[in-house]
């Protein structure tokens, strides 16, 4: 047996988004014992081998590239297949000395139709299971760490504890509630397969440097603001923010991984009492784009009259940033939630780990964007934007 075929093996999907990029990025710097197969999708004009090799370079330099893609096996396929879109061969090939899976690949489109919703994040994460229960019954497996996300909580609202999932709550959209799907798949085989769940909240960029490769989520409704095109927005300043910084979650997610007895459990990778407010934020950003201070007005109100006037007066990109996109993050302003990490901070108080508090790095997160262009001047673009 060749020395490559002893070595143990460490599955990543969704290496190419913007979590796991940075997943990957720790582990090849932290576990130095394992090689990494990864489940790429090829573009139209880019090999996945062509798509790893621009994620690293924008990392390392030219040298560590190298030595890292020599540990790194890459499989063109998708979550959604068969089988990855592997042979029978090579897919139980795969299985062997597999001893860590971790399916970070996900849709995080908050309007994709539920069918396409529900093919990528509830079968993809079905197939994964599938293959992990392959892999342990080979005796490899030690451990399978799913990223869901802390707004299966969907239009809950108070504390939600990291045991709860489904209390009969609705969703805001299509992601919220097949990520909660995925994550029920996951419980219904918890006795079966060595599963821990995490559930990380709102993501940014790196805390040290504010680097980022996505410029979705919390960045998008602060873009139109600082641009002057966001001025009132609904809701009230002391709704709780929960955002991480991607570093916090790549931390926890490895120092929970590394406790064994964290398997069929679930985690918040939270800010929790560190959580900022919508105030806070705003006032942090405009003090630091000097721009001017938002509106705040009453939910009813602005769905009644603000909305309605700027679907009938806007036109073009406008209406396509105000009514297609921006509105789509409105329930997050309004709602309010908090998540509790008491099983997280059990873990992660032991390594003096806690995420830190918006104000200690939002600076840097702000700089980056105006370093950028808000993404635009990304020297290494997130090839999929
Ligand atoms: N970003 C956040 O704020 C946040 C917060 C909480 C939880 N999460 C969770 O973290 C995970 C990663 O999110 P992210 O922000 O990194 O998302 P992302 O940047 O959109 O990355 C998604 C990844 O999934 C891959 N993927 C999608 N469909 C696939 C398929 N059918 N087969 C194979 N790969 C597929 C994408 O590949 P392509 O490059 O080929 O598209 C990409 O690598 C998700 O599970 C998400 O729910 C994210």
């Amino acid at each position: 047996m060749s020395v490559k075929q002893q070595e143990s093996k460490v599955l990543i999907t969704g290496a190419t988004g913007f979590l796991g990029r940075n997943i990957l990025f720790r582990l090849l710097e932290k576990d130095r014992k394992s090689r990494f197969s990864l489940i790429i999708r090829g573009l139209k004009d880019q090999s996945p081998r062509m798509r790893l090799h621009s994620i690293l370079s924008s990392r390392y330099d030219e040298d560590q590239v190298r030595a890292y893609e020599k540990r790194i096996d890459l499989i063109l396929g998708d979550v959604t297949w068969k089988h990855f879109g592997l042979d029978d061969r090579a897919y139980s090939r795969l299985a062997d000395n597999m001893v860590r899976v971790i399916h970070a690949a996900a849709s995080v489109s908050f309007n994709l139709p539920l069918n396409m919703a529900r093919n990528i994040n509830v079968s993809g994460t079905e197939n994964l299971l599938d293959f992990a229960a392959l892999a342990h019954k080979s005796g490899s497996l030690q451990r399978v760490d799913y990223l869901g996300t802390a707004y299966v909580a969907g239009k809950r609202k108070g504390i939600v504890k990291e045991d709860e999932l489904d209390v009969g709550q609705k969703f805001n959209n299509t992601y919220e509630q097949t990520k909660f799907e995925a994550e029920k798949l996951i419980r219904e085989r918890w006795e079966d397969l060595p599963v821990a769940i995490f559930r990380p909240s709102i993501i940014v960029g790196e805390s040290s440097s504010g680097r980022t490769s996505s410029f979705n989520v919390m960045y998008f409704p602060l873009k139109i603001y600082i641009r002057g095109i966001w001025r009132w927005i609904p809701g009230s300043p002391d709704i709780p923010l929960d955002i991480v910084p991607v570093d916090f979650v790549c931390d926890a997610l490895e120092c929970i991984a590394n406790d064994p007895g964290t398997i069929g459990s679930c985690f918040h990778l939270s800010a929790s009492r560190n959580a900022t407010t919508m105030g806070q934020v705003l006032s942090m950003a405009a003090s630091y784009f000097g721009a001017k201070p938002i509106r705040f007005i009453h939910p009813a109100i602005y769905m009644n009259t603000i909305h309605p006037m700027a679907c009938f007066l806007t036109f073009g990109r406008l209406h396509d940033m105000l009514i297609n996109k921006a509105a789509l993050y409105l329930p997050y302003f309004m709602n309010h939630l908090e998540f509790d990490n008491t099983h997280t901070m059990d873990v992660l108080q032991k390594m003096g780990l806690e995420a830190p508090r918006a104000e200690e790095y939002f600076a840097r997160i702000f700089q980056f964007c105006i370093d950028t262009d808000w993404g635009k001047n990304l020297i290494e673009k997130d090839d999929r934007s």
